[in-house]
């Protein structure tokens, strides 16, 4: 992992330029990662170079695909995605919860032939049930996690309590779809209860890692260990 600063290089990180030619999405819920958010985690992996990455939420597999090409092409790496099929908070016929399973197998499978350099290892099962098995026992650190399971506060907190402690030196977390930006406050406070400002202020201003929030493509929020 690069010593390098997140707020430093967040113009680069920021940079739309590159097309990354994503294998399109094929289920019936547009749940993937927005372009512009894969494309911030595409330039993040190429500055920061981590060689472990941790994704929750695999969902088709898309946001991996673009992980591990970034990763090939720094010379390679391992991903770590978890997943389960039936969202609880989603009500759908088990058929279609299990062509997901179909398609995402299919893009995991295709995406670890095209990037043979990259080890990609699927985990079905919910992330705060099987994280534990993941650390420290297999793996004893991570450099990137790219937290894109539960999108509440609740739910993210249990995962972060779980995966903080094995963060490597400079090590970069990715909070999709939190709308964490400031000028959203309000918003936030008056609807769905998912606002994660306590998160942000106990995690992050106590604990010593920057941060970078942002509503451009779905609302992410970035933090960066200091140290
Ligand atoms: C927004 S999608 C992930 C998109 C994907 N990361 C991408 O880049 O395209 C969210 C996924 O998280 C999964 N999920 C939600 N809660 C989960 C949990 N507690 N454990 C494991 N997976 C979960 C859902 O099944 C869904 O497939």
């Amino acid at each position: 992992m690069e010593n390098k600063s997140l707020t430093t290089c967040w113009p680069d990180i920021c940079d739309f330029t590159q097309d990354l030619n994503i294998p399109p999405s094929r289920w019936k819920k547009a749940w993937s990662t927005h372009e512009l958010s894969a494309k911030r985690l595409s330039n993040a992996t190429h500055i920061f170079r981590p060689r472990r990455i941790l994704e929750t939420g695999t969902f088709e597999g898309l946001g991996t695909w673009v992980m591990a090409r970034a990763l090939a092409k720094n010379g390679g790496g391992e991903i770590v995605t978890i997943d389960y099929d039936g969202d609880p908070e989603v009500a759908m016929p088990d058929a279609d919860w299990r062509n997901l399973d179909r398609i995402r197998e299919e893009n995991l499978a295709s995406a670890q032939k095209d990037f043979p350099n990259v080890s990609i290892h699927f985990i079905k099962g919910d992330s705060r049930k099987v994280l534990p098995d993941l650390f420290p026992s297999r793996w004893n650190h991570w450099d990137l996690f790219f937290q894109d399971s539960m999108h509440f506060a609740a739910g993210i907190q249990a995962e972060w309590d779980i995966v903080r402690p094995f963060a490597a030196p400079h090590a970069i977390a990715v909070f999709d779809d939190v709308c964490l930006d400031w000028w959203k406050l309000g918003a936030h406070l008056t609807g769905h209860a998912d606002f994660c400002l306590g998160f942000a202020l106990r995690q992050i201003t106590q604990q010593r890692w920057r941060f970078k929030s942002t509503a451009e493509g779905r609302a992410q929020f970035w933090i960066q260990r200091r140290d």
